[in-house]
């Protein structure tokens, strides 16, 4: 089979440990040249540590790990322990990984993984803030090319803004850096909150992981029902969005996804709508069309996928 080389840049987050632990256990699909940390969900040195704990639970400490950027390009750092508990992965035992983190900073890795591939042969999935790959993109444009696309997770529309009335948490953490991942003319979907908060992890979904019976399973129920709490009151839905994953979903099946071409841009300047997706959904400008922007998602289809993955 045909691998999928990816740089996975994520901000671990009980979300973004799930979607590591479905990406590990695909790698007839993904050729995971590393996986780079940002700050976002808590700080950089527990997102780096959480993901190297998710390489070891999975099995895969073949995997490389990078820590990059500790704060936003231009802001402050706004983390989520309210959400996420203060380890990030609240639900799991923590504990310090022995694989080790690797000396490089992820932005140079990235830049340095990129330069050295063939034009459009490596696909980005960030599911954090944009600010690794923001930085990447500004410091060494030579690198767009050789994106063959990137699948984020982040922004809202119709959904509105789950950390601010306007904007959803990692477009608002660094828009800046978003700003740069919009306008960087390389193949881009969007996987915002217009869908995740169709991908509700219901008793009866925490259920079918439980019965997996493996130490995966047992951690994805440990983290699911930790993050439950907080958002299940907060939407009153019956279950937490499980934003993060979907990014790997749309990648090993893309028709359980609608999504629409449309102009998407970051406000980076207004103190009230700062972090905002401007996503010109019905073509009421002539602005380029540059991101996959999805909407509609079919949830029996994700988790079915999801399971079935986690189960290897
Ligand atoms: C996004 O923000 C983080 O809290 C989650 O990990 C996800 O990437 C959802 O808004
Ligand atoms: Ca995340």
């Amino acid at each position: 089979m045909n691998q999928r080389k990816i740089i996975i840049d994520c901000d671990p987050g009980q979300d973004d440990a799930v979607m590591l632990l479905m990406a590990l256990a695909c790698p007839d699909e993904f050729d995971i040249l590393g996986i780079t940390t940002v700050a976002g969900n808590v700080p950089l040195d527990l997102t780096q540590r959480n993901a190297r704990i998710m390489c070891e639970l999975a099995g895969r400490t073949d995997v490389q790990v990078f820590a990059g950027c500790d704060k936003p390009m231009r802001h402050e750092l706004i983390t989520a322990e309210n959400v996420h508990g203060k380890t990030g992965i609240d639900g799991v035992t923590v504990y310090p990984p022995t694989m080790p983190l690797q000396d490089q900073h992820a932005v140079d890795f990235i830049i340095e993984t990129l330069l050295g591939s063939e034009n459009d042969s490596i696909t980005l999935v960030p599911t954090g803030p944009l600010t690794n790959i923001g930085q990447a993109m500004a410091r060494q444009p030579d690198i767009l090319p050789r994106i063959k696309e990137i699948v984020l997770m982040g922004g809202a529309m119709r959904e509105g803004g789950n950390t601010t009335p306007s904007a959803e948490f990692n477009i608002l953490e660094d828009p800046d850096a978003a700003q740069i991942v919009m306008q960087c003319e390389r193949p881009l979907t969007i996987v915002p909150l217009d869908v995740t908060h169709q991908a509700l992890v219901s008793q009866k979904r925490i259920e079918q992981i439980r019965a997996l019976d493996t130490p995966v399973g047992a951690a994805v129920v440990g983290m699911m029902e930790f993050f439950n709490r907080f958002d299940s009151d907060k939407y009153g839905s019956d279950g937490a969005p499980l934003h993060d994953p979907c990014t790997i979903a749309y990648l090993l099946e893309p028709e359980l996804f609608e999504g629409k071409m449309c102009n998407v841009e970051i406000e980076t300047g207004s103190p009230l709508t700062r972090g905002h997706t401007a996503v010109d959904f019905w073509g009421v400008t002539d602005k380029v069309r540059n991101a996959n922007w999805l909407y509609k998602l079919d949830a029996d289809g994700f988790f079915a996928l999801l399971i079935d993955r986690l189960k290897s």
